[in-house]
C-alpha cells in the first residue's frame, strides 16, 4: 500500500507505481486530500489498477471504506512522499484522515520517505518525530540532498523511485531468509522471590532480546520469545511470547521449546542464585537483619549446550566487567556454543537499559569480530547475519 501526502514529490509516485507493478506488486493507493492537488487519483488508479481512496465515506453512493481492512490487507505500507505535518501526526497518533487511520490500524512493516524543504527537515521537531517513528520499528527512507522546489539546495528531496523499489525488494528478500526456521530467544532479567513482595533481580531491560526476536521474525523465522519481567511490547505475528519470572520458570520453558529450535539465543540475564526458601509471608522488620540463604540456579545455557545436536545453533551472551575476552572464550567453550556475543559494561552506550550496544562476537573457531556502537536493532541484524552463516 502506498500512502501519498501533499508534497510536490507526489509527482514521482506514478512512476514508482509502474516500477512496483513491473516487479509483480499489487498496489493500493490511499492519498490525503492535499495530495490530490499534486497528482490526480485518475492517473494513480489507472497505473495501479485499483480504486484510489481518500475519504472514508463516498457521498455519491453512500459506501464506506474500511481503513482496518485496507491496513490488514497490505504486506507493507509505504508512506511516500510524507510531509512534515503527516510525520508529526504519525508520531503522535493523530488520525484525522483516511490515510492516517489506515496507518494507525496497519499491522504490516511501515516505510516512510520524507519530502520537505531543508529547513523543515532540519527542524528539531521533525528530527524528534522521525526518531519516534524509527523507535516504532518503521524504516526511514532518507531524503536526498539536492535542489528543492523552493529553489534552495539541501536535504529534503524524496528518495528516487528506483531506490525506493530497491529498499522494498531487499525487505522482501530478507523476509524469506529464515522462513521455516524455529528460533528460541530469551530476554530480560529474572526475578527470584524472597517473600511475596520482594525479589532479587537485575537491571536487564530485555531490549536486546526483543530486538533479536523482532528482527528474526521480520526475516521469516517462527520465534518463541521467553521473556522475564520487562516493560516491552512485541506484536509481530511470527513471535509467540511466553512470560516467566524466575530462572527456574525460564529453564522449564527453554527445556520445552529447545528440542524443536533450529537456533537458540540466550540473551536473558538469568540469576545465578536464588533464595533457598521463599518466605510464605512478608518478612517483617526484626531486631536482627534477616539472612537470606542462596542456592545456585540451573545454568540454562550450559544445559542446552549439553543437549544440543549437530544441526542446532546455540548462541550465548557474556556481560563482563573485566578480562572480557578471556571470560567470553571460556564461556563459549564450557557451554558448547556456536557464537558468543560479548558486551562489556566498560563501554559507553553498551549494557543495561540503553538503546545502543557495542559488541564483539567470537565464534567456535576463535575468530573475533569487533563491531562499532550501534542501535540494538542494528546489533540484532549483525548477530542474525552471523547466525545465517551457520544455518
Ligand atoms: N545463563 C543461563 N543460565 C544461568 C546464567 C546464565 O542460561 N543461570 C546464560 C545467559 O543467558 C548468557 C550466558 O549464560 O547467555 C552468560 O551469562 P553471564 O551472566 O555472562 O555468565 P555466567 O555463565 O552466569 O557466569 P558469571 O556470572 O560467572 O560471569
Amino acid at each position: 500500500m502506498i500512502g501519498i501526502t501533499g508534497s510536490i514529490a507526489a509527482y514521482k509516485i506514478p512512476f514508482l507505481i509502474r516500477l512496483l507493478k513491473k516487479e509483480g506488486a499489487e498496489v493500493q493507493v490511499v492519498m490525503t486530500p492535499a495530495a490530490r492537488d499534486f497528482v490526480t487519483p485518475l492517473t494513480l488508479s489507472v497505473l495501479s489498477g485499483n480504486p484510489v481512496y481518500t475519504y472514508p465515506f463516498d457521498e455519491d453512493d453512500g459506501s464506506w471504506t474500511s481503513h482496518v481492512e485496507l491496513g490488514s490487507r497490505a504486506d507493507v505500507m509505504l508512506m511516500a512522499p510524507v510531509t512534515a505535518a503527516t510525520l508529526g501526526k504519525m508520531a503522535n497518533g493523530i488520525a484525522d484522515n483516511l490515510l492516517l487511520t489506515t496507518y494507525l490500524s496497519a499491522k504490516c512493516p511501515v516505510f516512510f520517505a520524507p519530502a520537505m524543504d531543508l529547513d523543515m527537515y532540519r527542524h528539531p521537531a521533525t528530527g524528534e518525530n522521525i526518531k519516534k517513528l524509527i523507535g516504532f520499528g518503521h524504516t526511514l527512507i532518507e531524503p536526498q540532498v539536492g535542489e528543492l522546489a523552493s529553489g534552495l539546495t539541501g536535504a529534503g528531496r524524496m528518495e528516487e523511485p528506483e531506490n525506493i523499489v530497491k529498499v522494498l525488494k531487499d525487505h522482501f528478500a530478507k523476509r524469506r531468509q529464515f522462513a521455516g526456521k524455529k528460533f528460541l530467544i530469551t530476554a530480560g532479567p529474572t526475578y527470584e522471590a524472597i517473600d511475596p513482595v520482594r525479589f532479587i533481580g537485575n537491571h536487564s531491560s530485555g531490549k536486546m532480546g526483543f530486538a533479536l526476536a523482532e528482527a528474526a521474525a521480520e526475516k521469516g523465522a517462527e520465534v518463541t520469545l521467553i521473556a522475564g519481567p520487562v516493560k516491552l511490547e512485541i506484536t509481530h505475528p511470527l513471535v509467540r511470547r511466553i512470560d516467566v519470572a524466575s530462572a527456574n520458570e525460564m529453564y522449564e520453558m527453554c527445556k520445552k521449546y529447545f528440542p524443536a529450535a533450529d537456533v537458540t539465543v540466550m540473551s536473558a540475564a538469568v540469576a545465578d542464585f536464588t533464595p533457598e526458601e521463599i518466605a510464605p509471608q512478608k518478612i517483617k522488620k526484626g531486631d536482627q537483619p534477616p539472612e537470606i540463604k542462596l542456592k545456585p540456579t540451573v545454568d540454562i545455557l550450559r544445559q542446552l549446550g549439553r543437549e544440543k545436536d549437530s544441526g542446532q545453533v546455540l548462541v550465548g551472551f557474556a556481560l563482563e566487567t573485566d578480562n572480557e575476552l578471556e571470560n567470553a572464550r571460556l564461556k563459549l567453550k564450557n557451554k558448547n556454543l556456536d557464537l558468543i556475543v560479548l558486551n562489556s559494561l566498560k563501554e559507553q552506550g553498551a549494557g543495561f537499559g540503553v538503546s545502543t550496544n557495542k559488541i564483539t562476537i567470537i565464534d567456535k573457531n576463535g575468530k573475533q569480530t569487533d563491531y562499532p556502537l550501534k542501535s540494538k536493532k542494528e546489533v540484532a541484524e549483525d548477530i542474525l547475519d552471523r547466525i545465517a552463516e551457520l544455518i
